[in-house]
């Protein structure tokens, strides 16, 4: 999706927009069509040396150079850098992708000066090992061309899923942007139960991680219903029947139902 002639930039060299740089060059994007910007020489050298992309401690450089660019500061630091940016930007109109959580596209347009081709998302740290989940939002400025060149930037690191409605990315955020954390805990509460049942530590971790590496694999890669796959395994009187009644008499379902509206209210609490 992405050709020989086109640029993307990061405004921001940390966490995210390293492994977004290290998805696309993963997937054969040359280095030399990478731009990144880092007030810290010390991170745009770290990048380097691990990528040999374009670095620059100039923002308004990715800006001149880049096709899109990504907006990879944390949030707080958005409205700043995001008009010190506004005049280069409306000389060019690049596509622009921000990943910042929390910060809607009403806002990036106007700190922007408006009308331009912005593209909102919510990825996750799963991305990181290029397992990652986006949810994508487009403003009505996106051409069908600028979503595929978008799109293929964050599919470079996990599978992508565009919204009809910028709202649904607190829904997004609730699921799978914050999800990793709820899987954490569920997989640290099957590590301990390993632990008093004697297994050690290794053990218990790694079965209990491979085993939901491998659950969310067969639902991915279409074995079933996830209600159907469960059904499948739960012999009448059997063990994992026993577990289910239990965790179904405390309510799961119920508690997973509270927390994710408890993550989507503060995702819209913080949205500004
Ligand atoms: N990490 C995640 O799992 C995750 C998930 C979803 C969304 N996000 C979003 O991704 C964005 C980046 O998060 P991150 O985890 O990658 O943060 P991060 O590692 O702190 O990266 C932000 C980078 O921006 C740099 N920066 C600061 N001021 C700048 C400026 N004026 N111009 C250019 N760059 C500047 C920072 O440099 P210094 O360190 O030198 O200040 C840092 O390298 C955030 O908006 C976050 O909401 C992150």
């Amino acid at each position: 999706m992405i050709s020989s002639q086109q640029t993307i930039g990061f405004i921001g060299s940390g966490h995210m927009a390293s492994a977004l740089i290290g998805g696309l060059i993963a997937n054969g994007l040359p280095a030399q069509q990478i731009i990144a910007s880092d007030p810290d020489p010390a991170k745009g050298q770290a990048l380097t040396e691990q990528y040999p992309i374009q670095v620059t401690q100039d923002n308004r450089a990715v800006v001149n150079t880049a096709d899109l660019f990504v907006l990879a500061v944390k949030p707080q630091m958005m409205q700043q850098v995001v008009e010190s940016i506004r005049d280069a930007v409306q000389q060019r109109k690049p596509v622009v992708i921000s990943i910042a959580a929390g910060i809607r596209t009403e806002a990036l347009q106007t700190w922007l000066g408006g009308d331009i081709a912005l593209v909102r998302c919510m990825p996750n740290t799963p991305a990181f090992l290029q397992a990652g989940a986006t949810g994508l939002y487009a403003t009505p400025q996106v051409s069908a061309g600028q979503k595929q060149l978008a799109e293929s930037i964050l599919a470079s690191v996990g599978i992508t899923c565009w919204l009809d409605h910028e709202a649904d990315l607190d829904a997004v955020t609730a699921i799978s942007g914050s999800g990793p954390a709820y899987f954490f805990l569920v997989l640290e509460a099957m590590e301990q139960a390993g632990k008093q049942f004697g297994l050690s530590t290794a053990t218990a971790r790694q079965l209990s991680a491979q085993t939901a590496l491998g659950a969310a694999r067969m639902v991915l890669e279409g074995c079933g219903e996830p209600a159907e796959l469960r059904a499948r395994v739960t012999s009448p009187g059997g063990t994992t029947e026993r577990a289910i009644q239990s965790l179904q008499q405390d309510q799961l379902e119920e508690i997973m139902r509270r927390a994710l509206i408890t993550a989507r209210d503060r995702a819209i609490e913080l949205s500004h």
